[in-house]
């Protein structure tokens, strides 16, 4: 696994292809935030609301506090989803946005369908 770079890993939403950085010590809702997308919604940012429900493909994240399990059962955890805002990243990582975080990325999902996604280590082709 490459190391962090000064900015943090290298994170890239799979509906749209959008990369953003987020550091080891930060939550993913965090370092979404930065890619300016509208709409993006913000709820408790404790693990409370379900809102910024996530499920990760590719990568491994580590907990920065407990989740509700009325939003993410053990099941769904298994499955790769969890909270944005009570993980962060200790890699690079390819996400899904869910639920009621996938709305702002699913406007511009059919225009940017047939862009290939970025790799998610920089050396991949
Ligand atoms: S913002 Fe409420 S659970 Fe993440």
């Amino acid at each position: 696994m490459p190391p962090e770079t000064r900015t943090g890993h290298r994170i890239i939403v799979v509906q749209t292809g959008e990369a953003y950085a987020c550091t080891s010590d930060e939550s993913l809702l965090k370092g979404m935030l930065r890619l300016g997308r509208r709409g993006i919604p913000v709820g408790c940012v404790n693990g409370g609301c379900g809102v910024c429900k996530v499920r990760v493909l590719d990568g491994s994240v580590r907990a920065l506090g407990p989740i509700s399990r009325a939003h993410v059962s053990r099941d769904e955890e298994a499955q790769g989803y969890t909270l944005a805002c009570r993980v962060a990243p200790v890699g690079p990582l390819r996400l899904e946005v869910a639920a009621k975080l996938a709305r702002p990325f699913s406007r511009t999902t059919a225009a940017t369908a047939a862009v290939p996604l970025p790799p998610l280590h920089p050396k991949e082709t």
